[in-house]
């Protein structure tokens, strides 16, 4: 077919037209992000905030749309999601992400760090940096790291030595450290995913659970297991989990755009943290729950067999050598 002058300019005007549309169709980005907490978390109020950050920095050209409350499933069907690619990012606590990357197994050690100041050193230092940007090739890796306090037992009766968990099922998240801790620690894990827990423990399919206080108050569980034993075994962070896909696809000036968004969630996260902790802890004792003080030592002494296994894998041996190695002296 020859062409007239005139429909070559013309068809020169559309292709323009049409490289134009798509420069800018590919400068405008709309990024999904689905998890399984309640709006009233601290976590999904630092990703709202992450969220209008974003579209301020870009001037619009760039929103995440948030799905809380397991809208789009759970934490492990997320994670799948974004996998293969139906979604942009998540949230994964160390414990759901073991499952995906081992690397993350050593979060989920009980009785990991020495206090508040360890924790930060390991999550927001080098090392931590190292595992969240670790498993690009798992087509996911993880932007920011957010404070979940740490994870003690609570039931209808106290707990305050490993022989009290006899007998006890007690709901988990699906991490393989965790199943074992309980076990070693005399109980019967019961993996459950978080949305389902309160109904799990209202049908008294599990007897007890762990969790962070904040956790224990806003899911209600606390109005069926009234009693919060505090041996706090383990402190595990949250984490906002990016899809390397989707990462790839994006402007370096996108990715910055993100990258600080995501930081400065963090640290608006740890200060909401703070204070939803106390007040989550005065509104315990206002609904007639209890506080039971542990002695930790029989439950460290118990779970040793969980670091002698640690320690026979090379790989995690010298990750657990640099956790240690930044423990405030
Ligand atoms: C905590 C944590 C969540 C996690 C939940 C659970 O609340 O912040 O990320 O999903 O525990 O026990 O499943």
């Amino acid at each position: 077919m020859k062409l007239t002058s005139f429909s070559r300019s013309l068809l020169g005007a559309a292709i323009l037209t049409l490289c134009a549309g798509n420069a800018s169709a590919a400068e405008k980005v709309t990024l999904k992000l689905a998890h399984n907490l309640e709006r009233s978390h601290v976590v999904h109020k630092a990703f709202e905030q992450m969220a209008k950050e974003v579209k301020e920095l870009s001037h619009g050209n760039m929103q995440i749309r948030i799905y809380p409350s397991s809208q789009m499933g759970s934490a492990r069907e997320t994670m799948e999601l974004l996998q293969n690619g139906a979604l942009d990012m998540t949230k994964g606590s160390a414990s759901d992400l073991e499952s995906f990357d081992n690397v993350y197994a050593i979060y989920n050690l009980p009785y990991l760090f020495k206090n508040q100041q360890h924790f930060n050193n390991v999550v927001y230092g080098e090392v931590g940096k190292e595992i969240m940007n670790s498993t690009k090739d798992k087509g996911f890796f993880t932007m920011a790291a957010y404070v979940a306090g740490t994870r003690s037992f609570y039931a209808k009766k106290p707990i305050t030595k490993p022989e009290d968990l006899k007998g006890m099922k007690i709901r988990v998240q699906a991490s393989p450290t965790t199943l074992k801790m309980i076990e070693l620690m005399g109980g019967s894990p019961t993996p459950i995913s978080f949305g389902e827990v309160y109904t799990a423990m209202q049908q008294g399919v599990v007897d007890g659970a762990e969790n962070n206080v904040p956790s224990w108050v806003q899911t209600r569980h606390i109005e069926i297991a009234k009693v919060f034993s505090e041996d706090e075994h383990t402190s595990i962070p949250d984490f906002l989990v990016m899809s390397t896909k989707t990462w790839n696809k994006l402007t370096p000036e996108q990715q910055q755009i993100l990258a600080k968004a995501a930081t400065d969630s963090e640290v608006y996260e740890q200060k909401l943290w703070d204070e939803v902790d106390k007040e989550s802890r005065e509104k315990a004792i206002s609904m007639g729950a209890t506080f039971v003080k542990v002695d930790k030592a029989p439950f460290r002494a118990a779970v040793k067999p969980l670091y002698d296994d640690f320690a026979k894998d090379p790989k995690q041996a010298a990750l657990l050598a640099k956790f240690e190695a930044a423990a405030p002296q």
